[in-house]
């Protein structure tokens, strides 16, 4: 392949509640480049095989299509946009993965951060499944399969992209140059918004405590933002910064500048949390029913035409990458 298909892929699994923190981790940046070129087309999926990972998906269809309405509601144009749902291209994906395991051993499977917190969790190498061993290969075949040059992804997505670039590197040394590494996309230090309870876990639907879902009754979500830890006068800590980023994620130009000015405040010593709270809450008040109501907005029906459009391109992309890697691999003989 000597030149990239897809300038911005990224995918989300199909979760019910999203949070605010998928937002910021992925779908912000997206949007932060398409502002300062808007002539890349990016491509978003909704990467439903890997919920068969957890099975957290029993109304998998159901999340699937309102994964789909959260990248519009959160401000991707869907005119200028290619939108699709993994299974629509199993096929590929399937092959794909075949192919790129042979290329990465166990062990480095098991050192996988993602697998390594189930472990923890309680599951064991024994009774962890096959497929959650292999999630890292399918999220590389995702991202080689549509020839992905930016990948923007929140930290904890990080080792994954790792993987996929090893994976690059001795497929085209073992096989000839044919797979292009994604490049590290310079949006600064990787996100990762925190848990608002103050555990330094990241913030996410399974810790619903701490986690702003959008989809949620609003007064849920700013009771806790009220509760959220924050950092003693004259301190930053991470958890004052996760809610800064979320603060200027949902603010208004003027509504960023009090946050800058209330944090400067703070840094002098200034009694000045309530005020950045009281302040936070009314912006993302605002942003909630502005992300919810544009949501609300969207039908099925516009939502699955659209991914009609986007799956052909998808499949178009996945089968030529395909070709290339058989020949290269002598796979494919006729
Ligand atoms: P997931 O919901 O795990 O499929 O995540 C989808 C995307 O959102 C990935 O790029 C994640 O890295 C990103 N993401 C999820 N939670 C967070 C968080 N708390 N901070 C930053 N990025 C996140
Ligand atoms: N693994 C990602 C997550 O859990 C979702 C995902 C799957 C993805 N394939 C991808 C993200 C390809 C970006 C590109 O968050």
């Amino acid at each position: 392949m000597k030149n990239y298909k897809t300038s911005i892929f990224t995918g989300m699994r199909p979760t019910s509640g999203i949070t605010i923190g998928n937002l910021i981790g992925a779908i912000k940046p997206t949007l932060d480049v398409l502002e300062k070129e808007s002539s890349k087309r990016p491509m978003l999926f909704v990467a439903d095989l890997h919920s068969l990972t957890t099975n957290e998906g029993k109304d998998t269809q159901g999340n699937v299509i309102s994964v789909l309405k959260d990248y519009i509601a959160a401000g991707l144009d869907p005119e200028k946009a290619d939108l699709f749902v993994q299974s629509q291209i199993a096929d590929e994906i399937s092959k794909m993965t075949i192919y790129l395991s042979r290329l990465v051993t166990v062990s480095e499977l098991l050192r996988i951060p993602t697998l390594k917190e189930k472990i923890r969790s309680g599951q064991s190498e024994m009774t962890v499944n096959g497929l959650l061993a292999l999630y890292p290969v399918m999220m590389a075949s995702d991202i080689l399969l549509q020839g992905s040059e930016y990948v923007p992804v929140g930290k904890d997505q990080y080792p994954h992209m790792e993987i996929t670039c090893e994976i690059v590197r001795k497929f085209n040394k073992k096989y000839g140059d044919t797979l292009l590494e994604p490049k590290p996309l310079d949006q600064g230090e990787p996100v990762n918004i925190l848990s608002l309870t103050g555990d330094g876990s990241k913030m996410s639907k399974t810790n619903p405590n701490g986690a702003i879902i959008l989809s949620d009754d609003i007064d849920v979500s700013l009771k806790k933002v009220k509760r959220a830890k924050t950092a003693f006068a004259g301190e930053m800590n991470d958890d004052l910064d996760s809610l800064l980023q979320i603060a200027k994620y949902v603010s208004t130009e003027e509504e960023g500048r009090e946050f800058d000015r209330l944090i400067e405040e703070h840094m002098e010593g200034k009694q000045v949390m309530g005020d950045f709270k009281n302040l936070l809450m009314s912006s993302l008040e605002r942003f909630l029913k502005d992300f919810q109501s544009k949501k609300a907005e969207i039908s099925d029906d516009y939502v699955l035409e659209l991914v009609k459009k986007g799956g052909e391109k998808a499949r178009s992309n996945a089968r030529e990458v395909l070709e290339e890697v058989e020949k290269a691999m002598g796979m494919r003989f006729v």
